[in-house]
């Protein structure tokens, strides 16, 4: 998948905007949603679904984070959240009884906040209320500051074959700002051993935009990360949100790359993973062309869910776990996204949910042509409109137009009649594209959200 850089274009167009890793966006959810609409979901959903499920906790706080988690020191906050987990799970076993899970990801906060015996119970409790597919997929993501390599091995003894290290950034003076010293030493020990005891696929996170972080010493943490010989990176951009993270606040706005320098890491990163082989994926991820998710976008079948880039399938994931989302059958839904909220609602036997949506005919066409656009970069018009039963395209879709035209004039895109092409120069600016067929976005705060690159 070839990438062309433009800084010019890619300033012009440095704004706010979704990530679209679901349409409509989580701020379309609207609260006091129905659990019978969930179940209703799931009645009719396909018979095989994935898992996500939240662990919040992190023994420190990074303060560049972003997700939602819970800092504390006490591992026994887990053994409680284990007792909501089986809560949640006992509510949904009846409504997953014909269904198979195909794939389960362990997200954070730190799964590996966990301990060997906790991590045991919850797999336990996971087999006890579901069915999973002999060939699951298990991963997991992994604070390499919080996972011994005993733990490690216990993790595959436990079914997981895929795991994602938090790396960030190598260099010192970016891990002290940011308040999360980890060595490069200790990060090849756990990918040297997980490759030895037989994991399928190694990803490391990045995060280009962090304060101190400089082409020439980025350039040694994107050779460092090479050496380790990743099958995936995700290389995320710094989200800078302090009125909405407070830890954020700590990090001096003078020792964040500028806008200019921060688009020179992203180029030098892209040059990088390019010339050692690795596939650009979409806007923020790259991949062995032997990786699962390199030969689904050559196939054409890659997938975007509330985790990403997916080979799972996009409209049948279940999120458990405080603050998860969930999209079934055009209906999304999230937990509560406080622990008390979220504990509260399941003693008293009710699923924790917070907020939700059904997708409407229109929602569901626009979600497709976005999905597909984000995850390849052309739509097919005609079988697009054969797939929907649409009898003229550019006429339904007339509102976006204004919104594609400067696009258009600046080749980030090219439109006709058959095809819509979101050319190289376009690609790390394809959430604008999809933006233009946004019905919402007008509606919501840009604020809240993020710059695209
Ligand atoms: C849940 S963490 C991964 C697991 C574990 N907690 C860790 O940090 O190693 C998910 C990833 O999100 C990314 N991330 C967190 N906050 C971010 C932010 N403000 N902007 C961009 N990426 C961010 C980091 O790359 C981080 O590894
Ligand atoms: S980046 Fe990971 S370890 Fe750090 S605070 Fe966020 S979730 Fe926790």
């Amino acid at each position: 998948m070839q990438v062309l850089w433009s800084a010019e274009l890619i300033q012009k167009y440095s704004v706010n905007g979704p990530r679209y890793t679901s349409y409509p966006t989580a701020l379309s959810l609207q609260p006091d949603f129905p659990s019978s609409a969930v179940q209703a979901a799931l009645a009719n959903s396909a018979s095989e679904l994935c898992l996500y499920l939240h662990i919040p906790f992190c023994q420190q706080l990074c303060y560049y984070c972003g997700c939602n988690k819970i800092v504390t020191r006490h591992s026994e906050k887990a053994d409680v959240y284990l007792q909501s987990l089986a809560r949640e799970m006992a509510l949904y076993q009846p409504l997953l009884s014909d269904k198979t899970i195909s794939q389960l990801h362990l997200g954070g906060g730190t799964p590996t906040f966990l301990t060997q015996d906790q991590l045991s119970r919850l797999m336990q409790l996971l087999r006890q209320h579901f069915v999973f597919k002999a060939d699951a997929e298990l991963s997991i993501e992994i604070d390499p500051r919080s996972c011994s390599l005993e733990k490690l091995a216990h993790l595959r003894q436990l079914g997981f074959s895929r795991v994602s290290f938090g790396v960030q950034d190598f260099d010192e003076q970016v891990q002290i700002t940011i308040n999360r010293v980890q060595s490069e030493e200790l990060v090849q020990a756990l990918v040297l051993e997980a490759r030895r005891l037989g994991f399928s696929s190694i990803n490391l996170d990045l995060v280009y935009g962090l304060p101190y972080q400089r082409p020439e010493r980025f350039l040694q943490t994107l050779q460092s990360v090479l050496q380790l010989d990743p099958d995936r990176v995700s290389l995320f951009s710094y989200a800078h949100m302090p009125t909405r993270f407070a830890a954020q606040r700590k990090i001096p706005t003078q020792s964040l790359p500028q806008a200019e320098d921060k688009l020179a890491l992203l180029q030098l990163a892209i040059k990088e993973f390019s010339e050692a082989g690795y596939q650009c994926i979409g806007m923020d991820h790259f991949a062995k062309t032997t990786d699962s998710l390199a030969i689904a976008q050559q196939q054409g079948k890659l997938q975007r869910n509330f985790q990403g880039y997916t080979t799972a399938g996009q409209d049948a994931l279940i999120g458990l776990g405080v603050s998860s989302i969930s999209q079934v059958n055009g209906v999304i839904w999230q937990n509560q996204k406080e622990l008390q909220d979220y504990q509260q609602q399941l003693s008293a036997g009710q699923l924790p949910l917070e907020r939700g949506f059904s997708l409407s005919q229109d929602d569901k066409i626009r979600a497709a042509l976005i999905s597909q656009l984000i995850c390849h970069f052309e739509l097919d018009i005609p079988a697009f409109c054969q797939r929907f039963a649409i009898q003229d395209f550019w006429r339904y879709f007339a509102d976006a137009l204004p919104k594609l035209d400067p696009l258009i004039s600046d080749s980030l895109v090219v439109c006709s009649d058959t095809l819509i092409q979101v050319t190289p120069l376009g690609r790390l600016l394809v959430r604008l594209v999809c933006a233009s067929f946004d019905r919402y976005l007008h509606q919501a705060n840009s604020l809240s959200y993020s710059k695209v690159v």
